[in-house]
């Protein structure tokens, strides 16, 4: 079993150097955290070599270099560079999921590229994926690739990690190839995400755009389910923390700390991007300058800013700002021998970064918004000289783990400025306590750590998979269930209706059988070894209206009434007379529910909500389920969550004890019960060992088959009494 990680970016690039080419580290989180990574398994990578060349002899030598590390390259043409990586990646993507509405760029071209690239490392991807690898695809510039792997290869392990912010469904809906982007991801097994609020609003997205029912953290298609989860990235921690002690390192910062004098040094690293809020921080430092002079002359802030995307306009109109405002505070407040503001705008070494890392007393990361930030926790682990304070900002997915930074809001110039005074100001003992606290954390949760929990949750989710994929009906599952079904002379056969046998229409009243279904219990109930009954919810009139005719026997509202030899049976007694405070109260929900109502059968009462937003419908589903525990306990009534409805109804009987009283009364050597809602587990969990459930749908641990798709009910049972 090898890894293959497929990112847009192999963690190193390839740069000209007249005939030779030079290999050095890439930038970006992605890279450094991923390439970083130590494990014990072979990893391969599959990604683009961040340089285009159209000679084949060129791309021969590159290919030779980068497979001597494990690496496979694809190679972009200049049109994809254009329209794939600078253009849908980065000029309709990256803004969107960034929250930059007015960047993104809607082109039809840069969409066909985007799909024309993504088939392009899915090309070179399959030449080596064996089945039983694990393909970790990486980011955003590859949403399409799971789908189009496990179009390929449906049985693989696919996992897909998503390094950036996943925006909410109200800006994500812009999108107009939303649908295309989520089915795309939806080809993995596990979806990573930073944090939690990422992963609430992909969730919220699959909803409703794709109007697939999650439950809780699960999608659930025909096959197989798909998990979300949050795993905030780590780094190499013991890497950044032994680092300041290398010798090079060592000389690097001796250096620095000659060069800048005495003076306190603050300090910003980022690539060159507007998500990184690097104007927001020169305001504030201005103002901490303008409304500070006792600070001039003893503090500078150092700022990094790694050259990227500045091929996009969008990127090189920031670089114009900053150099305009770099320009205008140094002309302003610079004075011999001093610097407010040291501009890099280059790509450091490894060492050179660890020496600004080690001799910074304040680091100053004030993204606008950030699916992770990794300098933040670099800069934490390269503190072991001097304790140093971390100013960040709340809106980096980091700012979840790192609470004891001083938190800011990039877009509070007054806060940056606080922040930098109270960063300076810091005593040593709270600088110690906040640094400890931290390191403590990131040194648990690095980037080794991160990959094995996504790791290990895709296996798990496979093996579950596997166990779901077993039970789906197919042509195995249908011979055995058949042969006991041929091998019997006394067959019981239990069959819901709504979701099961009618598909789940808007208006209940309209789910009336078809003829096809009318045929198939005709035909079944033919058969004098069969007894076929409906076991439902509905209430017995609508039951009787709908099957006149018909030779069959009935259980209506779970258990409520049964009829057998073609007469009605009561199992309660008393005529339920409800209670004015339950009316009341689901009366309440009606009103505050647009599309719901309320069904009220001799035996129980029902708040359906099949026609109402998702979110709405959860959250009044919860809050009329509070409301009715207390009336609810207090007169001995169960309460039933099922599919789309909230039940009220006596504990007493259920589809279950239908089942129960007729295996009484009769020896059956062939039960089957099939059924979609929670309400049918009932009548699962009663069967006898040799029984045969079905679930119809979504997965159940309580079912020993399962059939995804309600259209394939009748089908499968004419196949079984043929
Ligand atoms: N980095 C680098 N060279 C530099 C400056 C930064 O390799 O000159 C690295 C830095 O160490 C960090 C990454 O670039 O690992 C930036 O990651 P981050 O998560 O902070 O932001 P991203 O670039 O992914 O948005
Ligand atoms: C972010 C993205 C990565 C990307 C990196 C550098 O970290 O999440 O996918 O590789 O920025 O950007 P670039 O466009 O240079 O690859």
């Amino acid at each position: 079993m090898k890894t293959i990680i497929i990112a847009n970016r192999l963690p190193v690039k390839i740069e000209r150097n007249g005939e030779e080419f030079n290999i050095i580290r890439s930038e970006g989180g992605l890279a450094t955290g991923l390439g970083s990574l130590e494990t014990d398994s072979d990893i391969y990578w599959v990604g683009w070599p961040g340089i285009f060349t159209d000679d084949k002899n060129e791309k021969k030598e590159i290919t030779k270099k980068l497979h001597a590390m494990n690496f496979h390259p694809v190679f972009l043409s200049s049109d994809h560079i254009e329209k794939y990586y600078e253009g849908y990646s980065n000029s309709t993507i990256w803004p969107l999921c960034h929250y930059f509405f007015s960047f993104i760029e809607y082109r039809a071209d840069y969409w066909e590229a985007y799909q024309e690239v993504n088939s392009l490392f899915c090309s070179e991807a399959l030449l080596f994926i064996k089945d039983d690898d694990i393909v970790w695809v990486q980011d955003y510039q590859l949403m399409l690739l799971p789908k189009k792997i496990r179009d390929k290869k449906p049985n693989i392990n696919i996992g897909y990690f998503h390094h950036i912010p996943f925006p909410s469904y109200e800006l994500f809906r812009v999108l107009p190839e939303r649908e295309e982007i989520l089915e795309g991801l939806l080809g993995a097994d596990l979806i990573g995400f930073h944090t939690h609020d990422y992963m609430r609003h992909f969730i919220s997205a699959i909803y409703r755009v794709l109007n697939l029912n999650c439950n809780l953290d699960e999608v659930s298609l025909n096959n197989r389910i798909v998990h979300i989860d949050a795993f905030p990235m780590g780094i190499n921690y013991e890497q950044y923390h032994n680092a300041p002690n290398l010798p090079e390192v060592k000389e690097k910062s001796k250096l620095l700390i000659e060069s800048f004098g005495e003076k306190d040094i603050i300090l910003s690293v980022d690539r060159l991007d507007y998500s990184k809020g690097i104007l927001h921080r020169l305001n504030g430092f201005e103002q901490f300058l303008e409304n500070n002079p006792e600070y001039h002359e003893k503090v500078s802030l150092a700022m990094i800013v790694v050259p990227s995307r500045d091929t996009v306009d969008i990127y090189a109109e920031l670089k114009t700002h900053i150099d305009q405002l770099i320009g205008e505070i140094n002309g302003k407040y610079s004075k011999l021998g001093w610097n407010p503001i040291y501009y890099f705008y280059q790509s450091f070494s490894f060492e050179e970064l660890i020496a600004m890392y080690d001799i910074a007393k304040v680091a100053l990361v004030t993204p606008v918004r950030d699916g992770m930030n990794l300098v933040a926790k670099e800069y934490l682990a390269t503190k072991i000289n001097k304790p140093g304070v971390l100013v960040l900002s709340e809106m980096a997915g980091a700012a979840i783990e790192l609470s004891d930074a001083i938190i800011i809001n990039p877009n509070d110039i007054d806060q940056i400025e606080k922040a930098i005074l109270q960063a300076l100001n810091m005593p040593e003992k709270e600088k110690k306590e906040r640094l400890e606290k931290m390191q403590k954390r990131i040194s648990k949760q690095d980037v080794k750590k991160w990959a094995k929990d996504f790791v290990n949750e895709l296996l798990d989710i496979k093996n579950r998979n596997r166990e779901i994929l077993q039970k789906v009906v197919g042509k195995r599952q249908l011979n055995q269930i058949k042969k006991a079904y041929d091998d019997a002379n006394s067959r019981l056969i239990l069959l819901d209706y709504d979701g099961t046998l009618a598909p789940f229409v808007k208006k209940p009243e309209d789910a009336i059988p078809s003829d096809k279904v009318i045929d198939l219990l005709n035909k079944m109930s033919s058969d004098s070894k069969n007894k076929v009954v409906i076991n439902s919810g509905r209430n017995h009139q609508i039951l009787d209206k709908w099957f006149k005719g018909l030779d069959l026997d009935f259980a209506a509202e779970h258990g409520m009434f049964y009829k057998e030899n073609n007469k009605w049976h009561k199992n309660l007694i008393d005529k339920i007379v409800w209670d004015e405070e339950i009316l009341n109260i689901i009366q309440h929900a009606i009103d505050k529910t647009p599309r719901s109502f309320m069904e009220q059968k001799e035996a129980s009462l029902v708040w359906h909500y099949r026609n109402v937003d998702v979110w709405l419908a959860e959250l009044r589903s919860q809050q009329l389920v509070n409301a009715l525990i207390g009336p609810c306990a207090r007169l001995n009534l169960q309460i039933v969550p099922g599919n789309k409805v909230v039940e009220i109804k006596p504990p007493d009987f259920t589809k279950g004890s239908e089942v129960l009283r007729r295996m009484e009364n009769h020896n059956y050597d062939f039960i089957l019960a099939i059924g979609d809602d929670t309400t049918d587990e009932d009548m699962f969990r009663v069967l006898p060992l040799d029984g045969v459930s079905i679930k119809v749908g979504n997965f159940s641990q309580a079912a020993k088959y399962r059939i995804p798709l309600q259209s394939s009910v009748v089908p499968f049972l004419n196949n079984l009494i043929t």
